[in-house]
């Protein structure tokens, strides 16, 4: 897993960025990635991505 890969390209927001918020916040929603990192926000063709990256790590 690259941690460096933009994962959303409209607000330029990494994977690593993504993961850290998920673990850091506990979160469980595409929203609260959204909120917290503005991943998402733009475009949404992202959305599907972040609610991958939310699966492998809560399961
Ligand atoms: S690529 Fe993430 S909102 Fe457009």
């Amino acid at each position: 897993m690259d941690r460096n890969e933009t994962i959303c390209n409209c607000m330029g927001v990494t994977r690593g960025e993504i993961i850290d918020a998920i673990t850091a916040g506990g979160l469980t929603t595409v929203d609260e990635v959204g909120e917290a990192t503005s991943a998402g926000t733009g475009c949404g063709g992202c959305q599907e991505i972040i609610q991958e990256i939310l699966d492998e790590i809560n399961g």
